[in-house]
């Protein structure tokens, strides 16, 4: 990436730097990369972050790391937030959707959840009150100002709640409102996708050496050489195929590269790979609750 992150903004935004307050639950990858990415575009102050993980070993990791509080016990500062973040495991969520409401959740704070493969439906019927509910797909470069997330609203969120967590996510990269029937397949191509993106980059780089490169000169090379491709893309608005042609000489070197892709069948093991991850997204979500157990058998006394 050309840029480490944004510059912060000049004006405070009026979304979260007018005094609200943002609770991020799970400190994990994700919770970080969206702390760190927050903090670098400047649309909250340090101090008006603090996160909760109920890992010690995570909490003290990102406390050095972001420099927010970050505790174990988080409980007593849910009610100053206007705003959580849920980054957990969707199988923990059950768990930290109960701590919230133990913790004294606001009626009108904001819940936006990153979680793949829970639903708002489900979402909102695990927590049991009536809290506007945003639900986020977005991916890890966020933490350099490029992340890719798409949002939807639950039943109770409304249209501005739907665009302060535009807001949120814009700070980090883009952000589309998208209808949440579309949240497996988008998991599946951008939110798993910078780890499809950084194989292929690897395996470049390995075919680099392999012309007899040095590796940190055909990383760099395949690394900008991406980064090049998807501004193409981006800024001219054309399409890929149309883009191909141009770098296309007849005769040349590059549709002999492009054949040899093609005899790999690399367009549908890339189909297939998409595929697959979206039928695993479906199967995500938070397990759901177990049934009563039923009664014991009466059993008659000796
Ligand atoms: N990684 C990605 O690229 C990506 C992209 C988009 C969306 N997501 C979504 O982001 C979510 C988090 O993923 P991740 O990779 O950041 O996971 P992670 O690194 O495991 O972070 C989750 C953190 O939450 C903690 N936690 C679990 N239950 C908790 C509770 N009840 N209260 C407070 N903290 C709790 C975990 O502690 P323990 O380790 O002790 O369990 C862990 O430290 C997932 O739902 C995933 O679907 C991930």
């Amino acid at each position: 990436m050309s840029k480490e992150h944004k510059e912060p903004k000049s004006t405070p935004s009026p979304v979260i730097a007018d005094g609200r307050t943002l609770g991020v639950i799970g400190a994990g990858v994700m919770g970080q990369t969206l702390i760190k990415g927050l903090l670098a575009s400047g649309l909250i102050e340090r101090e008006r972050i603090w996160a909760g993980d109920k890992n010690a070993a995570t909490c003290e990791t990102a406390r050095k790391a972001l420099e927010v509080s970050v505790q174990v016990d988080f409980h007593a500062r849910v009610p100053t937030a206007d705003l959580i973040l849920i980054c957990v495991k969707p199988a923990d969520a059950a768990a930290a959707l109960a701590s919230l409401k133990s913790g004294g959740l606001r009626p009108d704070t904001l819940l936006i959840s990153i979680l793949a493969g829970a639903s708002t439906e489900r979402l909102e019927s695990l927590l049991g009150a009536d809290n506007p509910v945003v639900r986020a797909m977005p991916n890890t470069p966020a933490i350099v100002g490029e992340g890719m997330t798409v949002i939807c609203r639950g039943t109770r969120a409304t249209a501005d709640h739907l665009a302060r967590a535009r807001h949120i996510f814009e700070a980090v990269g883009k952000c589309l409102p998208v209808d949440e029937v579309h949240f497996n397949a988008v998991t599946a191509l951008s939110g798993s996708g910078p780890a499809y993106q950084y194989l292929i980059m690897e395996a470049l780089a390995d075919a680099g050496v392999r012309v007899g490169l040095p590796r940190h000169l055909a990383l760099t090379l395949v690394s900008q050489t991406a980064l090049g491709a998807a501004r193409m893309v981006q800024a001219t608005g054309r399409h890929p195929a149309a883009l191909r042609d141009d770098v296309t000489t007849p005769a040349g070197c590059t549709i002999g590269g492009l054949l040899m892709l093609e005899d790999g069948r690399i367009r549908s093991v890339l189909a297939r790979a998409v595929e697959e991850a979206a039928r695993i997204a479906a199967n995500l979500g938070p397990p759901a609750a177990k049934p009563p157990e039923p009664p014991a058998p009466h059993r008659a006394g000796h």
